[in-house]
């Protein structure tokens, strides 16, 4: 047994096969009854009749849509999708043309939809927009710090610094950086995405596997100041979604860069995730919540973590320590399904229920289009399949 395997817990309970495979194909049916709904617009968050309120101009969130439909685009090669998820290139186009708002999450955006485009269909007008996403998010890399800069001055949560911040959700957008460098041959997009990656594991993530939020460096000498928790409970909590992005984040860094401390750090954020959840599947907004705080859930917490647990598994050497990963990812993703699933629901517009947002900004119990789009890529993980657009 390996020291990560003797470390995670046992898993709590376990669930058929033939649950997620049941559950993949209500999840695209549901998908396909939002199409008219949803048109060419991109759902921001959800609203208390369980319909959507729509991103403007810019929004990092802008993404998870058409990821779903490219994604039961995958599975069943139905031009309904395919169509649908193409309605979204208009708005991706003047994303692009918006140079001045981009900030890093260009790869949530654009990963899930010009790069999935061309990685499903070969069409070569996304890969250009998405090779000049690429190209914008490179533009942010300092390299006195080793980081990418997170936000521009008007985001919603801007605190005073933002010429020398990090945030943990920047992992998941390393891939567009990673693909990048394949599709170009430029060895530099790679490169700077695993000096962030490290950077963030010597800042971001803490001594003890749990992570802040963000992190401040000097903008002048780029020395580390510390780190900010803005969307979880507090400075030293333990912000669900956070952990999500960093064991998702860590697993998906690994599966480009092939270093061995990327697994492993993975590996030990999981171990943490997965001792929180041995009594309730579904996450608290905050792993540290103190007791007399509302307990809100944060499915978007559970899909993306589950997620992350099949991946880790993927890679995993071991046998019994893939199962033992993989099983977790069911139980969570089992937990969804069971408390959290909308897609029996025919006046829901979305997937999952009890998302949390931004509890600080009374966001606190929502459907949301990552929490949806996690859930997606989750339940065809839990079915076998390997490849996404990451
Ligand atoms: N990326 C911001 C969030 O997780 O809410």
């Amino acid at each position: 047994m390996t020291q990560n395997l003797a470390s995670l817990p046992p898993c709590p309970r376990e669930f058929n096969q033939e649950t997620f495979e049941t559950q993949l194909l209500k999840v695209i049916a549901a998908i396909k009854r939002n199409i008219p709904r949803i048109g060419d617009r991109q759902p921001m968050w959800g609203t208390p009749d369980l319909k959507w309120q729509y991103c403007q101009e810019w929004n990092w969130v802008s993404g998870f849509w058409p990821g779903q439909l490219w994604l039961a685009h995958k599975v069943t090669s139905e031009q309904v999708f395919k169509n649908a998820a193409r309605l979204q290139n208009n708005y991706m186009k003047n994303t692009l043309a918006l140079r001045m708002a981009h900030d890093h999450d260009l790869g949530f955006v654009f990963s899930l939809s010009c790069v999935a485009d061309y990685k499903l269909t070969g069409n070569t007008k996304a890969r250009e927009m998405a090779l000049t996403a690429a190209d914008s998010l490179l533009g942010r890399f300092r390299r006195g710090g080793k980081y990418f800069v997170a936000w521009n001055e008007d985001m919603e949560v801007t605190p005073g610094n933002v010429t020398g911040r990090v945030i943990i959700d920047s992992l998941q957008n390393m891939a567009l950086m990673f693909w990048a460098s394949e599709e170009t041959g430029n060895p530099v997009y790679r490169e700077c995405a695993i000096g962030h990656a490290d950077t963030l594991s010597k800042t971001v993530v803490r001594e003890d596997y749990t992570v802040y939020h963000t992190f401040n460096f000097d903008p002048f000498t780029q020395q580390p100041i510390g780190g900010e928790n803005f969307q979880g409970y507090a400075d030293e909590s333990c912000w669900s979604r956070g952990m999500a992005w960093a064991l998702h984040g860590y697993a998906q860094i690994y599966e480009y860069s092939k270093e061995d401390r990327h697994l492993n750090i993975a590996k030990n954020i999981a171990r943490v995730v997965c001792h929180h959840l041995e009594h309730d599947p579904v996450p608290v907004w905050d792993y540290r919540l103190p007791e007399n705080e509302t307990p809100y859930r944060d499915s978007s917490a559970g899909s993306c973590s589950a997620a992350g647990l099949f991946l880790i598994a993927k890679h995993c050497d071991n046998p019994d320590e893939a199962a033992h990963f993989r099983k977790w990812g069911q139980y969570l993703l089992g937990g969804l399904i069971e408390r959290c699933d909308l897609s029996d629901n025919p006046n829901a517009w979305g997937l999952l229920d009890e998302g949390a947002s931004f509890v600080h900004r009374g966001r606190n119990r929502n459907m949301l289009p990552y929490g949806d789009y996690y859930y997606v890529e989750a339940l065809m993980r839990a079915c076998g399949y390997q490849k996404f657009f990451w």
